[in-house]
């Protein structure tokens, strides 16, 4: 099988505007290598004991992991034409876990899956390559919570910092070389829930990333609001019509755009004007050299590459600055039981996949 070399450097990332100089001031570029973990596959196609050890281990520490070369190149082309035939499809279901309004003027499309047998071969696929590492975290009879393809265009915006519920294990498959200035997903090592992780940091460690968010997603919605104003003033990329009022000014829920009256009114649950409340300042000020303990790690992953990562680990989907899409094929494993509402709320599961009640047993069956 032919593999993406990951030997290509890594070269400086590209700022997506003017305000891109505030993310360098925020972001550590650490070493890539630090997070990633190469697939090392046996005689059936599974990650090696070892390798999956070592996959676990970085899992547990900073609550994500970026494994190249877990698909081959063909495998991955397989992925991104099972992504074209759901764009291609007028019937697709859009998802509505992430910004509703950037699927509204097509800056993203991301879709919940049915369980067709294609999408139920390739994701059995990607299960049963991962398998010694997900079967860490996720038993045989655990649900299947979603199936997702997630496309990003230019001009949508940089989603807030946030957790994803508790409780999931969640996979992201590259089917293409995912380039700096197209985004890709920032994840915040070590900020993931386990007992006696808040003990970390002087016994502050939660109350410190959840300062850290709020600093983080205030610079998010800044950077927002000038690409926007940017947009406007240069025309490019175009506005659709009514696109610049929906999302700086739309009273309808979508917690991932500036939306300023939701704002103001405390109504945008990830990141609203309550949050930089006099107490919160001050501590940030306080804690000013200890919020210096965070990093954000932005991943581009190569053609082939999987991360996977812990749920409740903080993250954002970046903003894609090129005109290149950015595809991503996804699926989320429960780790534990789950709720209906609460897998409703935070994962967007399609009717079908509901319906047959899959399991992680059943996936790596297929
Ligand atoms: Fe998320």
């Amino acid at each position: 099988m032919r593999y993406a070399t990951d030997s290509q450097e890594q070269g400086p990332r590209h700022e997506c505007d003017e305000s891109g100089a505030s993310w360098q001031s925020l972001e550590k570029r650490l070493a890539w290598a630090e997070y990633e973990i190469e697939a090392n596959l046996d005689a059936e196609g599974q990650l090696t004991a070892a390798c999956a050890q070592r996959v676990c281990d970085s899992l547990d520490e900073n609550g994500f992991v970026v494994v190249p070369c877990a698909l081959s190149v063909d495998e991955a082309d397989t992925g991104r034409a099972l992504i074209q035939s759901v764009l291609d499809d007028p019937e697709r279901r859009q998802a509505s876990f992430a910004s509703e309004t950037d699927n509204h003027h097509r800056r993203r499309d991301f879709c919940s899956l049915p369980s067709t047998p294609e999408v139920l071969a390739y994701s059995g696929m990607v299960c049963r390559r991962l398998k010694p590492v997900l079967s860490e975290y996720c038993g045989q009879s655990r649900a299947v919570m979603e199936i997702t393809t997630l496309t990003s265009y230019l001009g949508c915006s940089h989603q807030y910092f946030h957790h994803d519920p508790y409780g999931a294990i969640s996979i992201f498959v590259a089917v293409d070389d995912v380039d700096p200035d197209q985004g890709g997903t920032v994840f915040v090592p070590g900020t993931h829930r386990y007992g006696g992780g808040q003990m970390k940091l002087g016994g502050k460690a939660y109350e410190l990333a959840e300062l850290f968010r709020i600093r983080s997603n205030l610079i998010v919605l800044r950077n927002n609001l000038r690409k926007l104003f940017s947009m406007r003033r240069a025309c490019h990329p175009e506005l659709a019509p009514g696109e610049f009022v929906d999302r700086v000014f739309s009273r309808r829920q979508d917690d991932h755009q500036p939306n300023l009256l939701r704002f103001l009114l405390g109504k945008t649950y990830q990141f609203n004007l309550m949050m930089l409340n006099p107490l919160n300042l001050w501590r940030m000020f306080r804690h000013r050299r200890d919020l210096l303990d965070f990093t954000q790690v932005r991943t581009t992953p190569r053609k082939g590459t999987v991360i996977i990562y812990r749920s409740d680990i903080m993250h954002a989907g970046a903003d894609n600055c090129s005109i290149k899409p950015r595809h991503l094929f996804s699926l989320s494993i429960a780790r534990d039981r789950v709720g209906l509402a609460h897998w409703q709320r935070g994962y967007a599961p399609h009717p079908s996949l509901l319906a047959r009640g899959l399991r992680f047993g059943d996936l790596v069956d297929i």
